[in-house]
């Protein structure tokens, strides 16, 4: 042993960095300024020391991590006395040991020895205190006896050593104690076999790494794996992990490896004049047409630059609606989003809870509260997908709003306080009320959401089931060469996709003064428009679709891998603002885009007809009712046709402004 802890000792002594200056000492003197109780030390360069060593580490690692925290505490004694007084020991944790363990093969082979694996938080426990020296009181001769406690579970010592008594009373005032924390880690999506359910394991995390990830988090863990019997009869123990080191690992790739060879096939790629369409070609192959929406999903994938200025986070994600008729197609879209996008998270809004979409402290059995990761937290930096979005309670859904504008969650209950990140892209899928989609109705009658929440859409998508003999006949040949296995081959493999997805997140493309210019060109020609259209403009485009504009023309810069944006990007991205404003906000009287519909629900020139027509009713019924027959007569005079006044007074029935008495009679609803 003595021969190990001198060897380790030399091993922090001698172990340089990158600039030839001692790692380790630097490290160890940083310690105290930083208020720090733990020395990282990576694997590999204690491989590179002393192989033996380092391998006797990983199969034995009670025994070197206790010569290794000797040898730090000895450093630190020389060091600073009174902080290694203060902190007792210097915690030795063990980064990158070799050999990553998915969460679904730990077995029972690897009790004992020290892995490492990878996976996102998704529960935490509140700090609890964890009693490591328990003082006991002896009930015959008062003895006090402080007796360490390494195992899981308390072991009180047998009888008083002074008189042999056994009634020994715990004394929880007197002892020592560290703080502990439950976590749980669950596979990464993204490393998930397709089809699969994630495996989740419970994790203890003592002492200093309390605290130090959040659920959401992707981490990797150095552990040992501790079997617990909880049952003296039972031969199947209990396991989990105990936390050597955890390490929250940030990068935008989603876990993704790109290999030099990789890079060569990537940046390849983006030298294809045609990269645009192949890409485009490349999303969701079994799925005909939908070619806007398609384009919209490739931006989205792509996602603009956000911006941290040192007032605000500026968000650049773009989140898509998508609005249509059954059996359309949306849930393939969106299966094949989540399957693509590095961090993808499919959820569909059915049975979903606020808190299944955000986080939730939930008050766990043993009465303490754990901290739960949902949806959007776990797709943090990624896209989450939610089809039937419209199928949500309410109030569940209201919880969506602040993690789209701040993308954030916040949550403060049973003592846990803490904000999440949720910075990911949206993808929803929705139905029309009645089924299918109405176009004598606005987009918000169609499907039963707020206003408030259809703006922090940066684009709407309608997609209708209409019998068209081309276009079916078509659907029809390649749904039937999908079946035959002949389907189309995506010109770019999902693979290559993905890892280019995360190539091109390194990307932060600016924003050019050209492209600048014809967006502003776009929004103002807008504004005009929407001033052009008489009375005094209700809400018109908002700052809210200018900063959309601006996102989907980062994105396509960075599809390109180039290093700002030009004036076709932006023009694409105002001709797909258009696709989609004209879907959802054409005025289906006037044949112009209407922006109000987006906002108060009306386009104006119904909204301009159905107040004439309040008006007459008003006037006729002196607060009582009014004839029918009376009123299409009145309206008539106006210009109003019967056709057109009946579907006028159809809305008004149907948005509860005027109700009928008795039939045939019409009145206001005061
Ligand atoms: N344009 C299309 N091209 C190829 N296949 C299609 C197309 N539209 C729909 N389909 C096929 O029809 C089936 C139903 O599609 P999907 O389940 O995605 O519909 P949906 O829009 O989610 O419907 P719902 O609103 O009822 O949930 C799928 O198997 C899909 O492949
Ligand atoms: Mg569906
Ligand atoms: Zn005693």
């Amino acid at each position: 042993m003595a021969q190990e802890y001198d060897r380790l000792l030399q091993f922090l002594e001698d172990c340089k960095d990158a600039d030839g200056d001692a790692k380790y000492e630097k490290a160890l003197s940083g310690l105290a300024p930083q208020n720090e109780k733990s020395l990282i030390v990576d694997w590999n360069d204690l491989y590179a020391y002393d192989t033996g060593l380092a391998t006797t580490l990983l199969n034995e690692p009670q025994t070197i991590l206790r010569e290794l925290v000797a040898a730090a505490s000895q450093k630190m004694l020389m060091r600073d006395p009174a902080y290694l007084q203060e902190i007792k020991t210097v915690r030795v944790r063990i980064r990158s040991p070799p050999f990553e363990i998915p969460i679904r093969m730990i077995r029972a082979s690897h009790i004992g020895s020290l892995i490492m694996i990878s996976g996102v938080i998704t529960r935490a426990t509140v700090a609890k205190p964890l009693i490591t020296d328990a003082m006991y009181l002896c009930l015959g001769c008062a003895e006090l006896m402080l007796v360490p406690q390494p195992y899981p579970t308390l072991q009180p010592p047998e009888k008083c050593p002074t008189c042999q008594s056994r009634r020994l009373l715990l004394d929880p005032s007197q002892s020592k104690y560290m703080d502990v924390q439950w976590l749980t880690a669950q596979e990464r999506p993204e490393d998930l076999p397709p089809g699969q359910m994630p495996h989740g394991v419970r994790i203890r995390v003592r002492d200093d790494l309390v605290g130090k990830v959040n659920p959401g988090d992707r981490v990797k863990i150095t552990c040992t794996i501790e079997a617990v019997q909880t049952d003296k009869t039972n031969l199947t123990l209990d396991s989990y992990l105990e936390a050597n080191h955890i390490e929250a690992i940030g990068t935008d790739q989603g876990g993704l490896e790109i290999t030099p060879e990789d890079e060569e096939a990537i940046l390849e790629l983006a030298e294809d004049p045609w990269i645009h369409r192949r890409l485009l070609q490349s999303i969701a192959p079994s799925i005909k047409g939908l070619e806007e929406i398609k384009e919209a999903i490739l931006y989205l994938l792509f996602r603009g630059v956000a911006k941290e200025l040192p007032d605000v986070r500026i968000k650049g994600d773009i989140n898509v609606l998508l609005v249509g008729d059954p059996g359309t197609g949306k849930s393939q879209l969106l299966q094949y989003t989540a399957k693509t996008a590095p961090r993808g998270i499919l959820t569909t809004g059915r049975g979903s809870t606020a808190a299944g979409l955000t986080a939730a402290a939930v008050k766990e059995k043993g009465g303490g509260f754990i901290l739960e990761a949902g949806a959007l937290v776990l797709a943090d930096r990624g896209v989450c997908c939610i089809d039937e979005l419209d199928k949500m309670r309410e109030e569940d859904r209201g919880a969506i709003h602040p993690a789209m504008e701040q993308q954030v969650v916040n949550i403060a209950k049973g003592g846990i306080v803490a904000t999440l990140n949720a910075r990911t892209a949206i993808l929803a899928a929705a139905n029309p009320v009645l089924g299918r989609y109405n176009p004598y109705q606005t987009i918000a009658e169609n499907i039963n959401l707020p206003v408030t929440l259809l703006n922090r859409f940066d684009l709407i998508f309608v997609i209708r089931d209409l019998p068209n003999p081309e276009k079916d006949a078509q659907i029809v040949e390649h749904i039937l060469a999908t079946h035959r296995g002949g389907g189309v081959v995506a010109p770019v493999d999902p693979g290559l996709l993905r890892k280019y997805i995360a190539y091109a997140k390194r990307i932060n493309p600016e924003l050019t003064e050209e492209s600048g210019a014809r967006l502003s060109e776009f929004y103002l020609e807008m504004r005009k428009a929407s001033l052009e259209g008489g009375e005094a403009s209700a809400i018109t485009i908002t700052a809210r679709q200018v900063e959309g504009l601006i996102r989907l023309t980062e994105a396509r810069a960075r599809l390109h891998l180039r290093e700002e944006t030009t004036v076709e990007d932006a023009d694409a991205a105002i001709a797909l603002t258009q696709r989609s404003l004209e879907q959802v906000g054409v005025d289906v009287t006037t044949g112009k885009v209407d922006i109000d519909i987006l906002y108060s629900g009306k386009p104006r020139s119904l909204q301009v007809q159905l107040q004439v027509i309040l008006n007459v009713i008003s006037e006729m019924s002196r607060g009582g009712a009014v004839r029918d027959e009376d009123l299409y007569e009145a309206l008539a005079g106006k210009g109003i046709g019967r056709a057109e006044a009946a579907k006028f007074i159809g809305v008004l029935m149907r948005d509860g402004t005027i109700f009928a008495p008795t039939p045939g009679y019409y009145r206001r609803t005061s």
